[in-house]
Order: structure tokens, then sequence, then C-alpha cells
């Protein structure tokens, strides 16, 4: 198939276009490298020794949507292109509505006007609402809790009204759990701007020396050792999810929604020992208050991506480290030009 796959540059796309060319697809990513860089394109193109077609532009530009549409004549879309940091969205809504709502009814529409009708979307364990039992099952109750979230849950709701508008339409909706880990090579991985908001990006740069420790958002939660419970899943496994999904949809109409996580959890505490363990450094931290919008506990229930598409995750916690690092000691400043 031809693919086109939007955010293609980003941490998890980059992952992805690396097995869906290995299974023989043409690729051409649209991205706009507001949060990644061209770097990782030359990259996945020297280890899959593979062309990527590349469209450098905003998903806010139906025109540029449409060239490509009309240049590449794709036959499915693989949308990661979205802004994704929860803090951030408190500070600038209208960016995460225009970006990822606009901009994905923008593809939507010209999706639809090409006849283009097979789509796998980046949702998010975070549309959950907070109140729901553990672990998270894809029918439980949507109520995301900040913008960002907001915008993933909206979309979703549009693109079941599409999917039950016309019966044509082909649509995978995967849920992430928290990503983590990088491609055995060392040689892509996750390259975050600035302060890493999330857990494994800070704690690999407290380990690389870059950063003197981590802080630990609150030790009082009802989890195992009083830190927050995460079900981390490498990157790998969730870029395995995505060419599953592909796979069900060609045999498949409507649209389905899957949890893509392992069902296990791992506490801030626990992440801290095994990242020290398996890199040999030592990670200083220190226990801060909790931080705003944090739930306990997140964990998925895999079980109906394992049942409809065959698909589990297979790597451990201590493999994510260990992909993690490699990742971050060959490239102590990602993909910066110095390296
Ligand atoms: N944490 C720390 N210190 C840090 C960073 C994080 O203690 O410096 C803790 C958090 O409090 C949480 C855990 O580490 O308990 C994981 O935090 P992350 O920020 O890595 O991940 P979250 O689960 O908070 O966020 C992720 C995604 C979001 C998504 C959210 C809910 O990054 O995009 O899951 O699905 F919205």
């Amino acid at each position: 198939m031809r693919i086109l796959v939007t955010g293609g540059a980003g941490f998890i796309g980059s992952h992805t276009l690396l097995q869906v060319l290995a299974q023989g697809h043409e690729v051409a990513v649209y991205d706009n490298f507001g949060n990644s860089s061209r770097e990782s394109l030359r990259r996945v193109r020297e280890i899959a020794g593979r062309e990527v077609l590349l469209k450098e532009a905003d998903l806010l530009d139906k025109a540029a949507l449409d060239e490509v549409f009309e240049a590449f004549q794709p036959e499915a879309v693989i949308h990661f292109a979205g802004l994704k940091a929860v803090g951030e969205s408190a500070e600038i809504p209208l960016a995460y509505y225009s970006n990822n709502v606009v901009g994905t009814l923008n593809l939507l529409n010209v999706m639809q006007e090409r006849g283009v009708r097979r789509l796998v979307f980046s949702s998010s364990a975070t549309v959950y609402a907070s109140d729901n039992g553990l672990p998270l099952v894809e029918s439980m109750r949507r109520g995301a809790t900040n913008p960002y979230g907001r915008t993933k849950q909206q979309i979703e709701e549009i693109l079941e009204d599409l999917g039950a508008s016309d019966s044509s339409w082909r649509i995978a909706i995967l849920r992430y759990f928290n990503p983590v880990g990088a491609h055995e090579s060392g040689l892509i991985g996750e390259d975050p701007a600035g302060t890493p908001n999330n857990l494994l990006p800070f704690v690999a740069q407290v380990a690389v020396g870059q950063r003197p420790r981590v802080r630990v958002f609150g030790n009082d939660y009802d989890t195992v050792d009083g830190t927050g419970v995460r079900d981390y899943i490498h990157v790998v496994d969730l870029a395995a999810g995505h060419v599953s999904a592909l796979q069900y949809l060609n045999e498949h109409a409507g649209v389905h929604t899957w949890n893509l996580g392992t069902g296990r959890g791992t506490s801030v505490l626990e992440v801290i020992d095994t990242f020290a363990r398996v890199s040999g450094r030592t990670i200083p931290f220190e226990i801060g208050a909790r931080r705003l919008g944090d739930v306990a506990t997140s964990l998925a229930d895999p079980s109906k991506a394992r049942d409809d598409l065959g698909w589990r995750a297979t790597r451990s916690f201590e493999e994510m480290c260990a992909d993690h690092w490699r990742w971050q000691e060959s490239n102590p400043r990602g993909y910066a030009p110095e390296n």
C-alpha cells in the first residue's frame, strides 16, 4: 500500500515507519518538524535502506495536504501529528484545539474528498475518565481532564460520527499508554525539546549527567511505594500495534478502538531503580510535591488488542530501559547537529 504518515518524523512515527517499510509498503511523511527533526528520517532511511518521501508542511495548510494526496495518492493514513504536552495545553489551549482538532478535520476532509477511507489514529489513555476502575477497558467512560486530552477525546468522537455516517470508513483508534524505549540500533529514539515532561527521558538525562536529579512528583499515592504507577510500553511494541491495526482494517470496516499497553504497572521509584541498574549509573532523586492532574495509577487491559489483532507487547521494562539508555548514551543531545 501507499501510506501517508503524518508526524512520521516524531518518536512514535519514526519507529512505526521502520515497521511499515519492512512490510513493503511505500511511505510518505507529512511533518512540520514542530517537535521533530529531519535527522530522524535520515536515520530511518539508513536503517531501512528504503526511500521515504517527505512533505514538509502543516496540517493547518489544507492546500499542502491536498497536494500530497494528489502527488502520492495514498491508500491509507497513519495520523500521529499533533501537540502532546499536557501542561502546555492548559497554557495555550487554542494552539492545541487548532493543531489537533482542526488539523485532523482538514485531514479527514481531504481524505473524504479524495476517497481515502482508511485511517489509524494516535489516541491516548488520557481520554479515560479518572474515576474508572482499573485496569482500563476500551468500553469505559471517557472524561479527559486537560485540553490535550480533550483534543484526543473530541477527535475520537468525530471519528465515531464519521464511521456512523458512512460504513465505508475503516478507522483504528489506538489508545497509547506510556511509550518509552527506542529502536535497538540506538539510532532513533525520543528527543524532547527543552526540559522533558515525561519521566523516562528525564531519568535518562540524569543518568547521562545532563541534569542533577529527578524530582519524584509525590510519594503519598495509594500505590506499592506511594509513587505514581504507569503502564510503560516499548515503542517498538507500540509501533507493531499500528501494523496489526492496518492489517485488521484490510478485513474489517467500521471504527475500532484498542488500548496499546502491557497491563503491567511500574512505579516512579521502580523506574529509577531499574534504569540505574541497567545503565550502571547513579540516578539521584528527591521527593517533591504531586504534579497537578496526575492520577495514582494508569493501567491498560490489553486483551481486546490481543483478541482482535493478535498483538501483544513482548518487551520487558528492563528492555525498555536498556534500549532507551543505548539511544541516550550514543546521542546525548538527541538529533542535535553536533552529534
Ligand atoms: N513523574 C515524576 N517526575 C518527573 C516526571 C514524571 O515523578 O519528572 C511521574 C509522574 O508523576 C507520573 C509518572 O512519573 O507518576 C509518569 O509521568 P509521565 O509524565 O512520564 O507520564 P504521564 O502518565 O503523566 O503522561 C502520559 C503522556 C501524556 C498522557 C498521559 C495520560 O505523556 O501524553 O500519559 O495518558 F496524556
